[in-house]
């Protein structure tokens, strides 16, 4: 690849909790042509962080992409105790794959660190951050170093509910639960926000001919994927009355690449920091009855066939 290919990629830094549905966002992004992933930093979040940061390692490691450092970020919430999903991701996290120790050496530097570091090093509005986990690294790296958000083009996250309500309370989702203060911190930081809350990430369910599809590829990240998606597929399958889960995290980069399939409209959002009943509930101002700025463009459809498509193409190139 020449350098002018190199300059048209869109650089990104990715934060994460793997989570089968975080795997399949980072292989989606990790031999995407037109990303450039500066980075992954894991975050305390489905699974302790000693293990979301070691899942990271070996997620990139067998998506071929050893030349992407990995860095563990911080261990739990600015100011909440950290809440854990195995109940729904299994106790690894990443259950469903065949796991091996991966080669990549653990990286010293705090996650947070080369967050600050990158930016400050960029141009204006130059990287784009895509958070899929609770918000605690990009929020902590604001607060260390405020002067980066300039650098920021926009953050594109996975979080956050409207019409859907809470998966975790009746009112919150996951991401958002486990961080509100960090969320709060994020959504008043001043950059564009594109927000993928469960309202679109519950239209794109898996199926049992969707998974079939995606081990039939026949390649190692494929099977990975498929054996992941059965696995993470039990639990939300009874929870939702679906034939499998939810794709939340992969929404992310499908926008990146094809923002088209995605309908999306300007919204004020505030989180709630502090009522027990609703903490990290995402007050959506959906039909602007509020009168405030819009600071997020809310993702409120998705064209399934469109996402499930471009998985399975990118999947297939592995
Ligand atoms: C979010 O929470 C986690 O369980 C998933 O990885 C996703 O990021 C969905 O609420
Ligand atoms: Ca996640």
């Amino acid at each position: 690849m020449n350098k002018s290919d190199e300059n048209s990629k869109l650089p990104i830094i990715i934060d994460c909790d793997p989570g089968q549905d975080d795997a399949l966002m980072l292989f989606l992004a990790l031999n995407a042509p037109e990303l450039d992933v500066l980075g992954v930093v894991a975050c305390g979040g489905n699974v302790p962080l000693a293990r979301t940061e070691l899942n990271c390692r070996i997620l990139v490691e067998m998506a071929g992409r050893v030349d992407v450092p990995v860095f563990a970020g911080c261990e739990g919430p600015m100011v909440e105790q950290l809440f854990t999903a195995e109940y729904l991701h299994g106790e690894t996290g990443i259950d469903g794959i065949d796991f091996f120790e991966p080669s990549l050496p653990k990286n010293e530097k705090h996650g947070v660190d080369f967050i600050i570091e990158t930016l400050r090093s960029a141009e204006n509005e130059e990287i784009t951050l895509v958070p899929t986990g609770p918000l605690t690294n990009i929020a902590m790296a604001m607060r260390k170093a405020p002067e980066i958000i300039p650098k920021i083009k926009q953050i594109v996250l996975m979080g956050g509910a409207c019409f859907e309500g809470g998966n975790v309370t009746p009112s919150a989702e996951f991401n958002i639960y486990v961080d509100p203060h960090a969320a709060d911190v994020v959504m008043r930081c001043g950059r564009p926000i594109v927000m993928f809350g469960l309202d679109v990430t519950h239209q794109v369910m898996t199926d049992p001919k969707i998974v079939a599809d995606i081990r039939a590829l026949g390649n190692k990240v494929a099977h990975a994927s498929a054996g992941m998606l059965d696995f993470f597929g039990q639990y939300d399958a009874a929870k939702y009355s679906e034939q499998g889960g939810p794709l939340h995290d992969p929404c992310t980069i499908a926008w990146l690449l094809e923002p088209e399939m995605f309908v999306l409209k300007h919204c004020h959002v505030t989180i709630e920091t502090s009522s027990k009943l609703t903490r990290g509930h995402t007050a959506v101002d959906f039909w602007g009855v509020t009168g405030n700025q819009p600071n997020v463009a809310w993702a409120h459809k998705v064209d399934r066939a469109r996402f499930f498509a471009l998985l399975t193409q990118r999947l297939a190139q592995y």
